[in-house]
């Protein structure tokens, strides 16, 4: 069974495409989160991957032997607090990718919230909330195929009405969830369109396992609050999972954090020493720069304006051209000033 604890009392990073990747997960580890979630990756794109040990970086890289390119890198140091989110339609295939990766992770997360289109097309995401009987089935597969220590949970999103929350909820613990986090808004509403709270309050007790909020924790100031309101409300949630707060600031999860510059300069460190793509680094970098609502951002970097040095940013096509903007070390030799994993995978030998 896995650990009873491991969901209660928790402070979670949110599973995020294209932001979630390893060096934004090892940051807000640092800095105190208790879990953190993967970038929802579909069943289809893992399936075939090799699992490669990438002795230069110390991860381990999910390759895709068409495309050379890493799926899905990971490292030890995570290895007991990652959770991987997978995007499935299809029970099959959500077991044979859970089953390939698994080894490497803490438990699986089955994405039911995603409203994008690509997602509710493929009957993904949002589009399972209105099929109880797949989800059972995923689930319940999914259960069944996973060693007993690793974690089955799923990220939701209201339904139209409280009760068709509280009965969904109930059909994945009853399937094998043991966990469930409740993105606080409804499947057409938008990010910035504000969280419902309240409605935690009216759905946590429907079922036994740990329930998880999410939706605009964006300071430590606002999740202390949360903590203080479900209190209150004798509302007995079991974390709170923050995405675009964390994206922005990773040491949101900290008491006692470092100033701006030190905490992007950090996350710099971490996406060089984790073999990271210029491109991922640079789009992940321009966000924490932007910040967004809730969250201070300086006016420089580095005492240059913060307007002149994001022109910087958008210039550079290279991770050492970045470290450079960041007044950062960065060893040529090691990292080369291409797409990294690229270079890696280019000659790898794949097995058939
Ligand atoms: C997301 N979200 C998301 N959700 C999910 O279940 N799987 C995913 O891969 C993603 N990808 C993703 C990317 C980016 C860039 C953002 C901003 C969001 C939704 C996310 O996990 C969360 O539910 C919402 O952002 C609401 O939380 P916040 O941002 O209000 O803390």
């Amino acid at each position: 069974m896995a650990d009873p604890m491991k969901f209660r009392n928790v402070e979670v990073l949110a599973p995020m495409v294209r932001a979630g990747t390893l060096p934004l997960r090892l940051e807000c580890l640092r800095y105190g989160a208790s879990l953190v979630y993967g970038e929802e990756i579909i069943d289809r794109k893992l399936i075939g991957a090799q699992r490669v040990e990438n002795h230069a970086f110390g991860c381990i890289d999910y390759v895709s032997p068409r495309e050379k390119v890493s799926v899905f890198s990971t490292c030890a140091t995570e290895t007991k607090k990652v959770i991987f989110q997978l995007g499935t339609a299809r029970a099959p295939l959500a077991v044979e990718a859970a089953r390939l990766v698994c080894q490497d992770v803490s438990g699986i997360d089955v994405n039911m919230g995603c409203p994008k289109s690509f997602s509710v097309k493929g009957g993904m995401g949002a589009a399972l909330l209105d099929k109880p009987e797949v989800v059972a089935e995923i689930l319940t597969s999914l259960r069944r195929a996973l060693p007993s220590e690793k974690s089955l949970t799923c990220k939701i999103r209201m339904l139209p009405s409280t009760d068709k929350t509280r009965d969904f909820m109930r059909i994945c613990e009853k399937s094998g969830a043991e966990a469930i986090t409740v993105h606080l808004r409804l499947r057409d509403e938008r990010p910035a369109e504000p969280a419902h709270w309240d409605e935690m309050a009216r759905v946590w007790d429907a079922v036994k396992v740990p329930v998880l909020a999410n939706g605009d924790f964006f300071n430590r100031r606002q999740i202390d609050e949360f903590w203080k309101h479900c209190s209150e409300k004798e509302c007995q949630v079991s974390g709170v999972m923050i995405a675009r707060g964390a994206l922005w600031n990773p040491s949101i999860f900290s008491r006692d954090p470092p100033n701006f510059d030190d905490m992007v300069k950090s996350y710099v460190r971490s996406a060089v020493a984790t073999n990271s793509t210029y491109q991922n680094t640079k789009w992940v970098l321009s966000q924490m720069l932007a910040g967004g609502t809730g969250v201070t951002v300086p006016t420089s970097f580095n005492g240059i304006s913060m307007k002149v040095f994001n022109r910087e940013l958008s210039a550079t096509k290279s991770m050492a051209q970045i470290c450079t903007a960041f007044g950062e070390p960065h060893d040529q030799s090691k990292y080369p000033t291409r797409a990294h994993t690229t270079v890696f995978y280019k000659d790898f030998a794949f097995e058939d």
